[in-house]
């Protein structure tokens, strides 16, 4: 799929950009803090996930405006379809979205519409970071291709806060123990889906991410990719989350009752599983080397790129963030050619970058606008 048209205006500093991408490749240069990120913040906003850039709702409008704008016309391989995100002052919690004209409930009802993988220096964090970047990824992976995995996911996030609420005042002989019995059997058929669909995602990812590390290393190192869960032993080879995996499950919940109880909070379930990275059997968040995390975040970011267009049958538009220029030339070129036939946009300080030959648009960027 790709962007045919972005208008961006009032959001963050940005002011009446509209653009007309190139179905291929599309370069932003400009100085620091000229509106680079603000601009793939925006395009990604219209896949309908939160920023990347955890940006509060206050801070994505112009401090010296009302009003922003964004208007996003992409044309996938049924029809072209037209997103369009406004959000004005002071009801900033407000947000207009509709797609081809119909007004949506949520920002997070476009899910599954315009689809997306961005990457930015950040992403080292997926392997160098905590259980909860990879979670996070996780989760986001599998609502791109599974839609209706997202509001299961933000439902158990929810129940676990009231369980753990529970869990408190249970201690302080506020609320007895069998309270724990309905929070539980909705919370284990929750969780069983939640571990099962995480854990092929992460299956398939694994098998597409290390056959990339091979490339990037040469085939010196292995990567490996293994779902953890902190309630199942084994989810290979498992399909019926309703029955068998619920009360795994809920039997974990309960054994774990009295334990709870003691440390005020839930301690196994999904909440705290990790997508865990092997490099060489050894365990990449505690012995990779910079270059090393910043090989795994790459190639689990482009399986992700591939799975969701193996799943929807097109393929995203890629965003990269500043993030060639922290590779060296070797693994700029695979980034380059693995992402070939994709649309791209990319941001950069300079316009030297690796894609001689690709036909493509390069707009200058500058205090908010697009210059050239
Ligand atoms: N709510 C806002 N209103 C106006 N300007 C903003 C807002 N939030 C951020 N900015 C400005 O955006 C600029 C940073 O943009 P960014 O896209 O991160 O730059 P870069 O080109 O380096 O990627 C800064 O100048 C910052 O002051
Ligand atoms: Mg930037």
């Amino acid at each position: 799929m790709h962007i045919t048209k972005l208008c961006v205006n009032g959001f963050k500093n940005l002011k009446n950009i509209e653009i007309y991408p190139h179905p291929s490749l599309n370069i932003f240069c400009g100085d620091n803090a000229q509106g680079k990120t603000n601009l793939i913040e925006a395009v990604w906003l219209c896949s309908g996930v939160k920023s990347f850039r955890k940006t509060k709702d206050k801070g994505m409008i112009d401090i010296n405006g009302d009003t922003m704008s964004i208007e996003l016309h992409f044309k996938n391989k049924q029809r072209e379809q037209i997103v369009t995100y406004n959000m004005a002052k002071p009801n900033v919690r407000e947000k207009n979205c509709k797609l081809n004209g119909v007004k949506l409930k949520s920002p997070s009802k476009l899910f599954g519409n315009f689809d997306c993988v961005v990457f930015t220096p950040e992403d080292l964090e997926l392997s160098k970071g905590s259980p909860e970047v990879r979670r996070e990824f996780l989760d986001l992976s599998v609502s791109q291709i599974k839609i209706s995995y997202a509001e299961v996911a933000e439902k158990y996030d929810q129940l676990i806060e009231q369980r753990n609420m529970l869990l408190k005042n249970i201690a302080l002989g506020k609320s007895q123990k069998d309270e724990l019995e309905v929070w539980d059997i909705q919370l284990a058929r929750m969780g069983a889906y939640i571990s099962l669909l995480r854990y092929n995602y992460a299956k398939k990812l694994n098998s597409l991410a290390s056959a990339l590390y091979d490339e990037i290393s040469g085939g010196a190192e292995k990567l490996e990719l293994k779902y953890y869960s902190t309630v199942f032993n084994r989810l290979e080879g498992r399909q019926d989350y309703k029955n068998d995996l619920s009360s795994e499950y809920l039997a974990c919940l309960e054994n774990n009752r009295q334990e709870d109880i003691k440390a005020g909070f839930t301690q196994k379930g999904v909440h705290r599983d990790d997508l865990t990275a092997f490099i060489n059997g050894l365990s990449a968040r505690g012995f990779a080397s910079q270059g090393q995390h910043r090989s795994v975040a790459l190639v689990m970011k482009l399986a992700q790129a591939y799975i969701l267009a193996e799943e929807t049958g097109d393929a995203p538009c890629i965003l990269l963030d500043d993030v060639l220029s922290e590779l060296d030339p070797s693994r700029q070129e695979f980034v380059v050619s693995k992402i070939d036939g994709m649309q791209v946009f990319i941001t950069c300080c300079d316009d030297s970058v690796p894609f001689e030959g690709r036909r493509g648009k390069l707009y200058k960027i500058k205090n908010g606008r697009i210059i050239s």
